[in-house]
């Protein structure tokens, strides 16, 4: 899980309903939050496709908008601007890419800027149906639970699977009805209920590449493919041979380590990304990740030293990958 997945304070998979539900049993009323996005909205024209003056929440699911998440670093893709324009015309797209590349951090920063609620599903969890479509609690069928899929049909906001070629046939399933631009679901456990997708409900899935490359993966299924309109490709700056300036600066920028050392780190991070790719690594590290590197670098420890708490322990705690990431790190930081 990212950091910023653990510091936002969030509602999150199987207790999210509960929450939520508790709260409109309680009829708290939230506030429309006071969000300070603007000064960071004008560098991102969301406002063209997604206005959130015509969206249509009740009060109670505006405290799922994510607050504060740190500015998405493009690299001239326009990510931003493509995903929100992918949900104004289709209401839904599908973001490809090796783990680490920023595809969830993407998503808060979209559902921040245009001040949608953000459900949050992680499908290779073991999520049952009954968490994502919701169940009768206690005695006979009278307290009726939401799970987060009927939730977010109902309420609206964004839908985020994570890991959508994962998710189990059962709820794959379930789910393809409700993807049609105007679908809606059908609750055969509580007497066929049928509910409209809320007119402001909108998806995002995502997903690593499915090649040989990538140990473990598979294809996401036929008809929740035939369902994704946009299709957007995330990679690393820079990965193998082809290194990134932007990323070197970027590194320098954030933590003020000296160019030297930046340019060290932005190589082995791009060689252990390619050998994730390639399928020896289990992990490459992200942005992030060579940023937290960095900080230690830059506050005075030695770059292996500084390395081994950061990404040697962090790729695996197995002792001969680790030993792997310590070679790759050890010839780079005495080179240049
Ligand atoms: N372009 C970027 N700008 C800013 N931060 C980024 C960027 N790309 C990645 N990061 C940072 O790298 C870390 C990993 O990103 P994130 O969790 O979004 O990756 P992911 O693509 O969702 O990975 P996974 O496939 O494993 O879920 C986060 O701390 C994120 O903030
Ligand atoms: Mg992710």
């Amino acid at each position: 899980m990212s950091n910023l997945e653990e510091v936002s304070h969030r509602v999150k998979e199987t207790n999210a309903s509960k929450v939520v539900n508790e709260n409109f049993n309680l009829n708290i009323t939230i506030s429309k939050l006071k969000r300070n996005t603007h000064a960071l909205s004008k560098n991102y024209d969301v406002k063209k496709y997604l206005d959130s003056n015509k969206f249509t929440f009740s009060p109670e699911i505006s405290e799922l908008i994510p607050k504060d998440t740190p500015p998405y670093i493009d690299n001239g893709e326009m990510y931003v601007e493509r995903i929100a324009r992918a949900m104004a015309f289709f209401k839904q797209c599908a973001l490809i890419g090796p783990s680490g590349t920023g595809k969830t951090h993407i998503v808060y920063f979209v559902a921040e800027l245009a001040g949608l609620p953000l459900w949050e599903i992680n499908c290779g969890l073991q999520t049952s149906v009954f968490d994502l479509f919701g169940r009768y609690v206690g005695l006979g069928k009278e307290n009726w639970i939401d799970g987060l899929i009927t939730l977010w049909c109902r309420h609206g906001g964004i839908l985020y699977l994570d890991e959508a070629n994962m998710m189990k046939q059962d709820i794959a399933t379930r789910l393809n009805p409700i993807l049609d631009q105007r679908g809606h679901m059908v609750l055969t456990e509580k007497d066929n209920e049928i509910i409209q997708r809320h007119n402001d409900a909108f998806l995002i899935i995502s997903m690593n590449p499915v090649s040989s490359e990538f140990a473990g993966t598979k294809p996401i299924n036929a008809a929740m493919r035939r369902r994704m309109s946009v299709w957007l490709n995330f990679d690393y700056m820079s990965v193998g041979n082809k290194i990134d300036e932007k990323e070197i600066d970027l590194l320098e920028k954030k933590t003020g380590i000296d160019r030297k050392n930046a340019e060290r780190i932005i190589r082995i991070g791009a060689e252990l990304r390619e050998r994730y790719k390639r399928g020896e690594l289990p992990y490459g590290p992200s942005i992030g990740d060579l940023i937290n590197w960095a900080k230690l670098v830059s506050d005075g420890t030695a770059l292996k030293s500084a390395g081994e708490e950061t990404i040697i322990a962090l790729t695996s705690d197995d002792p001969e990958i680790q030993e792997i990431v310590r070679k790759i790190v050890h010839k780079n930081a005495d080179s240049l």
